[in-house]
């Protein structure tokens, strides 16, 4: 039970039956100042029950409240304020973290989904800095709702179906060398795509010949089927390279082509609901009525678009997973596609249409532009992580020139050093990408948060840590430190609601920080009769700093 249940169980007692236990806890708030208690109850909605001034009734439940829990009860206009015994507190809350280990802040399993589909790159073509964001949000998310007690399934909705991969097939048959796609597909690919286009310029036939291309692949034909998977499976391995130095995995990459065979079963479903109008030859639904512009399901020459696919995902999504929740982490630029996609599923009558969201984010600039992984060079992403374990790798050097994991940890540094940097700021910003400022050891940065996680679990090895409790009385600098790890699931809570990763790695920061401050001013290794209980709360320091970088899909190495 957290202080706020308690605290509500407390004032139930003595209000009887006004409001229920749960509607209290509803009301109970954290003071702003520190001096006005830890919880703060206000008597507002007690007044009509009560026929009295909330003033008065607040002064009344004060002085019938007598618990251990609480050092001092206090009326303060209409408010009753509580301050927790810090001793007692302490104790129960560094004893849990002890106890539960990583799993200190989890929820019972709720036995609900929630389906995410991130990352999503679209293949032949460069993993953008987009894409990057859109795979490190998602996978936060994914630990979030995990820890939040849900069934996760992540897909890669891959961008791999659409005319575009029959133009690539003309380019190939007409210019390709297949030693240059294995040596380098998605550079080699996507030169032949950008020829195809400068030829099309003059050749306007060669668009005719790539759509016609497209629609064998629709039918099944073997040579353009081999084409295809060949192309797909070539791209894959480049971003697998990638996910693999993030750290990601996916639990099904149906990507758009997967829905080829599904999309006619929800053109049906429109047309049963006589949904589907043409417009200039097209079939749209009409959103007129909702402020949008018509959603666009078959062009003229029959082909189906993307948001045709989406539509076949969801119900597929919906029927295969049941999901509760679904989470589109997909940059802002799409906005309206969302916002037309669920428009339409609400049109069909589809059950779950308010437990699915698009979660947007901002841009990566460089310079102040919009960073580009298209321009110049090609799959830069990979030489970005590769360019940051080489930095973390002389910062480690510097600082520990003999370190036994050396080559793991540059990577754990220089790779969390990118994600932390992604995630800290609220995810609708942009961010500005600035290599050396996200890998310093100070400030508000991943290696920080790790450095001090690092520096926790040194004086654990030194102070040779027993597994003792803590039983320290409550200084400031540990209560500071404490009432850090409390916050720990309200805090889970409020990121998995909002969606928002960023309220962690806020967190982290807070909680290195106390910690930072807790060792500057309490000797932890003094050898005295305290010192096994300080390390207790280091100890649950490092639990936690751990457990919250992974949530953000950053690693926490023991040592650096
Ligand atoms: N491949 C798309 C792109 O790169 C993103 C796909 C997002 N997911 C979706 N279900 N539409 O823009």
């Amino acid at each position: 039970m957290s202080y706020k249940q308690q605290y509500a169980k407390v004032l139930h007692d003595v209000i009887g039956d006004a409001l229920s236990q749960e509607e209290i806890e509803q009301l109970i708030e954290q003071p702003k100042h520190e001096d006005h208690g830890d919880l703060a109850f206000p008597c507002f909605q007690l007044a009509k029950a009560f026929r009295k001034a909330p003033m008065m009734i607040a002064t009344e439940l004060a002085e019938k409240i007598d618990n251990p829990l609480f050092s001092n009860v206090q009326a303060a206009g209409p408010y009753v304020n509580v301050f927790l015994n810090r001793e007692i507190v302490s104790r129960e809350i560094v004893k849990r973290v002890l106890e539960e280990k990583q799993a200190y802040g989890s929820s019972e399993p709720t036995g609900k989904t929630i389906v995410t589909d991130f990352s999503s790159p679209n293949i032949a073509k460069p993993f953008s800095m987009g894409h990057l964001r859109s795979t490190v949000i998602g996978n936060a998310l994914n630990q979030i709702s995990r820890k939040k007690g849900y069934d996760v399934v992540g897909i890669n909705h891959l961008g791999d179906w659409g005319t575009q991969f029959g133009k690539l097939m003309v380019a190939y048959n007409m210019w390709g060398k297949e030693e240059d796609v294995r040596a380098e597909p998605i550079k080699e690919l996507l030169k032949l795509y950008v020829r195809f286009h400068e030829e099309a310029e003059d050749n306007p036939a060669l668009e005719d010949e790539g759509r016609a291309w497209f629609k064998k692949l629709e039918q099944g034909d073997e040579q353009a089927t081999a084409l295809w998977t060949w192309f797909r499976e070539v791209s894959l391995v480049e971003f697998n390279r990638v996910y693999q130095m993030l750290g990601v995995s996916f639990d099904s990459l149906n990507g758009e082509a997967f829905y080829n065979d599904k999309m006619q079963h929800v053109i049906d479903l429109l047309e049963e609901k006589e949904l589907l109008v043409e417009s200039e030859g097209a079939m749209v639904v009409d959103l007129e009525a909702e402020g949008m512009p018509p959603a666009l399901i078959k062009k003229k020459d029959g082909a189906t678009l993307y948001a045709t696919r989406d539509l076949a995902a969801a119900v597929y999504r919906l029927e295969t997973y049941g999901f509760e929740q679904a989470f589109y982490v997909v940059g802002g630029e799409q906005a309206l596609h969302f916002k037309q996609l669920f428009a339409v599923l609400k049109k069909l009558g589809f059950e779950n249409v308010d437990g699915m969201h698009h979660v947007p984010f901002g841009l990566i600039m460089k310079d102040g532009k919009k960073m580009s992984t298209r321009k110049g060079r090609i799959v830069l992403l990979e030489e970005v992580l590769q360019d940051a374990i080489n930095v973390a790798k002389q910062n480690i050097a510097e600082k520990n020139p003999n370190l036994a994991n050396a080559e793991q940890t540059a990577r754990e540094v220089g790779v969390g050093a990118v994600i932390f940097h992604d995630l800290k700021n609220e995810r609708m910003n942009n961010i500005e990408f600035d290599l050396e400022q996200m890998l310093k050891f100070e400030g508000e940065t991943g290696p920080y948060v790790q450095y001090t996680n690092a520096r926790a679990n040194s004086l654990l090895r030194k102070g040779e840590y027993d597994g003792s409790a803590f039983v320290g009385s409550a200084d400031d600098y540990s209560w500071g430190v404490v009432s850090m790890l409390n916050q720990f699931s309200t805090v889970i809570d409020r990121a998995f609601t909002r969606r928002e990763p960023s309220i962690i790695s806020r967190y982290v920061l807070d909680l290195a920080q106390s910690f930072n401050k807790y060792y500057g001013q309490v000797r932890v290794l003094e050898e005295d009769a305290e010192k096994q209980s300080r390390l207790a709360l280091v100890k649950s320091v490092t639990i936690v700093l751990t457990e919250g970088l992974r949530l953000l899909g950053v690693g926490a190495p023991e040592e650096m």
